[in-house]
């Protein structure tokens, strides 16, 4: 284990430990990664059951037909999550299994799996927090035009209302979407995630629809519960720093923080798009589909933001031989690769961006409290011959970005939980079961768990640092 890295520094403090009582502490996973049984007790395809079936859209052509097969061994999965001692389970609720087909009635023996894991969870006295949506998209609404369809928000607004009908007398934490970008942009722009569409146009309909089925959910949670709940929205966010102080690379560090980051915050929290943003699109000749009285549905007042991060960028605005435009003469936004430590999704690690980022949050968007809603690694692990993980490698990189979240609480920024991503490794979308995220091990053979050290460290970890109380 590099000490530098998963040590403070020789003597002094260790900023962790200045996290303060309250602080929630879990772990994070969806339903399409861990669940498989795709096909039971009524559950209809999902935009990933179908375009896992697409020749080369998933590595080693994957699919979540098993996944973890954690369905059927849900009462053992939480008490891993029981065993490790933490307050709060982040997972998410499959669409196509409580309203198969995106439209009509509940379907109670879908509904029945997430009530059973409620009570589980409760049971062990771990705080179930509920996403409504981790990009399981019923294939049927894909079919009727998906996210850059207006439709599909309403159709999210009354599925969240079925859900909660169900869980809001014991849920008190609800999470609408999952990173719109990603369903956006990766789903209908860059088509390497469901359902594998490459159009700006669509993607930036998808992101206006999934904004505003967000924000027609809010008050149908709110509503719906009959009780005080929180209500919020996680976001994935990376810092977009300029290579150099050029008014190019600035400029494109501008545009890219703009499409990835403030394109779903100033919405959500201002009320409002960015101009520059907006002005760049209508350069692409793309318009976001904005109707009179969306802006105020999108920014109705949330409990929490939550924030995924995993990684920053550096940015320039040209190319590897000095070009400022690209073939279609559109400005150049390139990526600048650092020579800096990588994860085995080539993602740098730069916890200090991680404690820039929260810090400018609090500065841009005060008011509203902040939870980590998913941060972690894949690596590539070695296990023994007992199947254990000595995984110092994510160890070092939860410590790293722990102790960010800890500086950027003390220089001001109001961070009250932090999931580690993922419990178990499971489905990584494109990637299939090749990329590891897990802080314990899932051998795909035999279904056998095995925490890594990075789930021991966790554990004492959190218990060392509610111990100081
Ligand atoms: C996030 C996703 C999560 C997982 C991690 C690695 O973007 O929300 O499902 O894939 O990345």
């Amino acid at each position: 284990m590099d000490s530098d890295r998963t040590s403070p520094g020789v003597g002094q403090a260790d900023p962790i430990d200045t996290l303060p009582p309250g602080f929630r502490w879990g772990v994070a996973t969806s339903s399409y990664q861990i669940e498989g049984a795709v096909a039971e007790d009524g559950r209809t395809p999902s935009i990933w059951d179908t375009f896992c079936r697409v020749p080369g859209a998933v590595a080693g052509g994957d699919t979540g037909d098993v996944a973890c097969d954690h369905y059927h061994r849900m009462p053992d999965d939480v008490g891993l999550v029981a065993d490790l001692g933490l307050d709060t389970y982040r997972f998410s609720v499959a669409w196509p299994r409580v309203q198969p087909g995106g439209r009509g009635p509940a379907n109670p023996a879908g509904l029945a799996f997430y009530d059973r894991l409620v009570d589980e969870l409760l049971g062990r006295g771990i705080d179930p927090w509920v996403t409504l949506y981790h990009w399981d998209l019923p294939q049927e609404l894909e079919d009727a035009g998906g996210w850059p369809a207006r439709d599909t928000a309403y159709r999210f607004a009354d599925y969240a209302e079925l859900v909660v009908d169900a869980l809001g007398d014991r849920v008190d934490t609800w999470t609408t979407l999952n990173e719109p970008w990603c369903s956006a942009m990766l789903g209908y722009v860059e088509g390497v995630h469901a359902p594998g569409r490459r159009n700006l146009g669509d993607g930036i309909a998808a992101a206006h629809h999934l904004l505003l089925g967000h924000g027609l959910a809010v008050p149908r949670l709110r509503a719906g519960a009959g009780r005080p709940i929180e209500v919020g929205i996680t976001v994935n966010l990376a810092t977009a720093d300029p290579a150099t102080d050029t008014s190019l690379d600035r400029d494109a560090a501008r545009a890219a923080d703009g499409l990835g980051n403030r394109l779903y915050l100033d919405p959500l929290i201002h009320g409002r798009y960015p101009e520059d943003v907006v002005a760049d699109l209508a350069a692409q000749g793309v318009r976001i589909p904005v109707e009179d009285g969306d802006l105020p549905v999108i920014a109705a007042p949330i409990d929490v933001l939550g924030v995924n991060f995993y990684f920053g960028q550096l940015f320039s605005g040209v190319d590897e031989q000095g070009r400022d435009r690209d073939a279609d003469g559109a400005p150049v936004r390139r990526v600048v690769r650092r020579d800096l430590p990588r994860t085995a999704m080539d993602w740098e690690i730069v916890p200090e961006s991680f404690t820039d980022l929260l810090v400018r949050l609090g500065r841009d968007y005060p008011g509203v409290p902040l939870v980590i809603t998913e941060n972690g690694a894949a690596f590539d692990d070695r296990p023994d011959a007992d199947g254990f993980v000595a995984d110092d490698d994510r160890v070092a990189y939860l410590a790293e970005h722990l102790r960010a979240v800890a500086r950027a609480r003390l220089a001001g920024a109001d961070v009250r939980g932090y999931f580690a991503w993922s419990l178990l490794d499971n489905f990584e979308w494109a990637y299939g079961y090749e990329k590891r995220f897990g802080i314990v091990r899932v051998d795909y053979d035999t279904q056998r768990r095995t925490p890594k050290r990075s789930a021991l460290w966790y554990r004492d970890t959190v218990r060392r640092v509610r111990g100081q109380r």
